[in-house]
């Protein structure tokens, strides 16, 4: 589906190389979407995942490199168990019906998280669906399941830990990259654009050391009710946005 020809109306004025290259998103809002209609909580993750699956059609159609959802966190567990069961069994059943999707549209597969507390029929379709993707050569696709950022970063520092204890690190050797390459997201590029749904203004422990420098998007929109529309808006925002990383920018004659 990654097609260099494809420039939606609100991009065509947008040079291609402002685009963001990898994507983040926070779903948020399917709760309140279903509240908002009198229906179970439920209803509104499985309209979630219908606009998980246009948002990846419409990432992978625009060349995008990376498209990271965080679907799960590590504080999600402390919801009521029929929601908990019914969102990993979502899951489980989003893989099954999307893998021949992912497959056509050359995308890699790959998550984040810890697999612990993961139903083994869930795990058993992530495993096939990364093993399957692995040689495709499109956009990946990353789901965070079962992720928190700050578990993420002790995790990577008690492994570093480990290999100082062992002698196999030097403590004095270790950098920015070296805690990096610890990290769940090791080789991956790190998010250009966070997009989050539903309003709120936090960053709820999603990819922290890995978005210093995102550019940040918020919509009103509840998850489900996201288009491929909202997409394009936040990405021709983003190419607006001057990126810094700290420095002073480009040079002014003052
Ligand atoms: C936040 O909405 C959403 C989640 C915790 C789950 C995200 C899951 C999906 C988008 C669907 C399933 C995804 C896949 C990949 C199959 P919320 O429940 O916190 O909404 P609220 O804040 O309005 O209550």
């Amino acid at each position: 589906m990654a097609n260099a020809l494809y420039i939606p109306e609100l991009l065509a004025d947008v040079p291609r190389d402002a685009w963001p290259r990898h994507v983040a998103i926070i779903m948020d809002g399917n709760g309140r979407w279903a509240g908002a209609r009198g229906l179970p909580r439920i209803e509104g993750h499985r309209r979630g995942a219908d606009a998980v699956r246009h948002v990846t059609e419409e990432c992978s159609r625009l060349g995008l490199a990376q498209l990271t959802l965080f679907a799960f966190s590590s504080e999600n567990w402390r919801r009521p168990p029929d929601e908990i069961a019914f969102l990993m069994d979502l899951y489980r059943r989003y893989l099954v019906k999307e893998r021949p999707t992912i497959m056509k549209n050359s995308l890699r597969f790959r998550t984040l998280g810890r697999r612990d507390g993961i139903p083994a029929g869930a795990l058993a379709e992530v495993d096939r669906t990364i093993a399957a993707s692995a040689a495709n050569t499109g956009m990946t696709l990353c789901l965070a399941v079962n992720y928190g950022s700050r578990r993420e970063i002790a995790d990577a520092a008690r492994r570093l830990a480990e290999r100082a204890r062992d002698g196999r690190l030097d403590p004095a050797a270790i950098t920015e990259e070296t805690l990096a390459s610890a990290l769940d997201t090791a080789g991956m590029p790190d998010p250009d654009l966070l997009i989050r749904t539903a309003g709120e203004m936090r960053l709820s422990n999603f990819l922290l050391w890995q978005m210093s420098y995102a550019e940040i998007w918020v919509t009103e929109t509840l998850w489900p009710d996201i288009t491929e529309q909202h997409l394009h808006e936040a990405i021709r925002d983003f190419a607006r946005r001057e990126r810094r990383f700290g420095g002073l920018g480009a040079p002014t004659n003052k």
